[in-house]
């Protein structure tokens, strides 16, 4: 229990030196008048040195309970430490915290989220709902702040904004609500082939019930025509849902321009417009979104992409004009009886943090990402050749796609355990088939089964991303000089031209 008593008379429940280093970053992570703080990780960079990640020097014993008081000197509630080493000075990649690179899959939480959720999971623990006491009443004022600060971050009334479990809720909620309230007339849905999969089975879920789906294609860049979505419009399309910011490739598609087609196709052929649906999940919090300038009818937006606890979510639902739908979920009739079932007020709170947070810092958290992303791209390619990077270069800094030719993909990311990324949607990972986004863009088989996403985010630090571009060479050279095909092009030989026997 060596630093385990001091730290906690200090007050500063495991308060990490990463902290320390956005403290000094202009980072206030720690509220300084919340009575409890807290930290995201307990690996830090040290940025004396050239790009070496140390852990925080033993501050607590692999599952040790923290008891004690905090700095008002009121009880705490046990406190589960993480299960990580304490060996002082240990290094981070040995002790198996690796470099976290994948923003796409989740983000760290950040500790000012948690410092302001920590009141509703303790004393302020009433449930919103509650109408004839203060306990109620006062997560309802939680709830209903919150709500206000996501509708603030992306141009919308707080009326609009319905809360849900995560944006795959809020995708299922929004594509088959919308879709089946107005079935009877029109039952032609429009998305694309490079949506999240729970866009695309939503999809197929319909097209199991009687719907008809056009899968627009998407151009070699990951961006789709409009031509092609006009053209793809019928009388009976009720509704075209085109996701803002991809999370394998990062493309950012135009919206806008998108929602524009939609209006004049209905103008010039007097038909009703279609209702437009975008999965904003990777871009709500990371670029600006006005639902009202970019014609938005409905989006999904998850609470831990943008440094927001896992499991909360939210659907904008325009009311003006009004946008009908569905419900999935039947019960008690909360959020506009849109979706039932107690609004989980601490979980609501942090989204809301994460979003008045997002849009206090989103263009100094842009700046840095797209300054970290340029000097990963140019570190990476100035030493390495024949990689190409994959999606339109001008979407999302914080999603880089890189494929290596003449390495195995499956080779490279276990060389690289150290560095925890991703190679495709972490969502199928799990298969070994290439990403079917990738596909979609017309990579070629080997080239999609070589691909690794880099996802940089509020977090990252140039030294780590310093120690990822050392990594990355070395490794790609290491396993390209053992691999006989990376031999022929050395000798020059072409092997597209090689025919290959069974
Ligand atoms: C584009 C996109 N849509 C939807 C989701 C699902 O979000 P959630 O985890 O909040 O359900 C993700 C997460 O991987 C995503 O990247």
């Amino acid at each position: 229990m060596h630093a385990v008593r001091p730290f906690l008379r200090s007050g500063a429940l495991l308060r990490s030196k990463r902290n320390a280093i956005f403290v000094m970053n202009h980072r206030n992570l720690t509220t300084p008048s919340s009575p409890i703080r807290a930290s995201v990780s307990n690996v830090m960079v040290d940025q004396t040195g050239p790009g070496e990640v140390r852990e925080d020097p033993g501050e607590g014993h692999e599952g040790d309970t923290v008891a004690g008081k905090n700095e008002s000197g009121e009880e705490m509630f046990g406190f589960k430490l993480n299960p990580v080493s304490t060996k002082t000075g240990g290094h981070a990649k040995s002790e198996g915290r690796p470099i976290y690179l994948d923003m796409q899959a989740t983000t760290p939480m950040d500790p000012r989220v948690l410092d302001r959720m920590l009141p509703f999971l303790t004393e302020q623990f009433g449930n919103p709902h509650s109408r004839t006491h203060a306990y109620g009443w006062e997560a309802e004022s939680g709830v209903d702040e919150a709500r206000q600060h996501v509708a603030s971050l992306v141009g919308a009334q707080s009326k609009d904004i319905v809360f849900t479990s995560g944006a795959t809720e809020s995708n299922n909620l929004l594509i088959k609500g919308i879709a089946k309230f107005h079935q009877a007339k029109r039952k032609h849905i429009i998305t694309t082939q490079t949506e999240h999969k729970c866009v695309l089975d939503s999809c197929r879920y319909l097209q199991t019930q009687g719907f008809e789906v056009t899968y627009l294609p998407v151009l070699p860049n990951g961006l789709i025509s409009l031509s092609e979505l006009r053209a793809a419009l019928r009388p009976e399309t009720s509704l075209v849902s085109i996701m803002t910011v991809n999370n394998e490739i990062g493309v950012i598609q135009p919206i806008k321009e998108i929602s524009d087609t939609l209006k004049s196709w209905a103008k010039e052929n007097k038909q009703q417009k279609p209702f437009l649906h975008t999965d904003a999940a990777q871009a709500v919090g990371k670029i600006p979104i006005d639902v009202e300038e970019m014609g938005i009818d409905a989006m999904s937006i998850s609470g831990h992409k943008i440094y927001g606890p896992k499991g909360i979510g939210a659907a904008y639902v325009r009311r003006r004009p009004r946008v009908r739908l569905e419900p999935l979920i039947h019960g008690g009739g909360q959020e506009r009886g849109l979706r039932s079932g107690t609004v989980p007020a601490p979980l609501v709170v942090g989204l809301g943090e994460a979003c008045r947070l997002a849009k206090e810092e989103m263009g100094r958290d842009h700046e840095r990402i797209k300054k970290l992303s340029d000097r990963l791209v140019e570190g990476i390619t100035s030493q390495v050749e024949h990689i190409v990077r994959n999606g339109d270069p001008n979407g999302y800094p914080g999603c880089v796609n890189l494929s290596f030719a003449y390495v195995e993909g499956e080779s490279l990311l276990m060389a690289l355990k150290d560095i925890a990324l991703s190679s495709g949607s972490a969502c199928t990972s799990a298969s070994l088939e290439p990403s079917y986004v990738l596909r979609a863009l017309g990579a070629a088989e080997d080239m999609a089964h070589s691909s690794l996403r880099f996802g940089l985010g509020r977090f990252t630090t140039e030294a780590e991303i310093e120690l990822v571009i050392t990594r990355i060479v070395g490794v790609v050279n290491r396993l390209r000089e053992m691999s006989p095909l990376w031999e022929m092009v050395q000798e020059g030989i072409d092997i597209s031209k090689i025919e290959w026997s069974q």
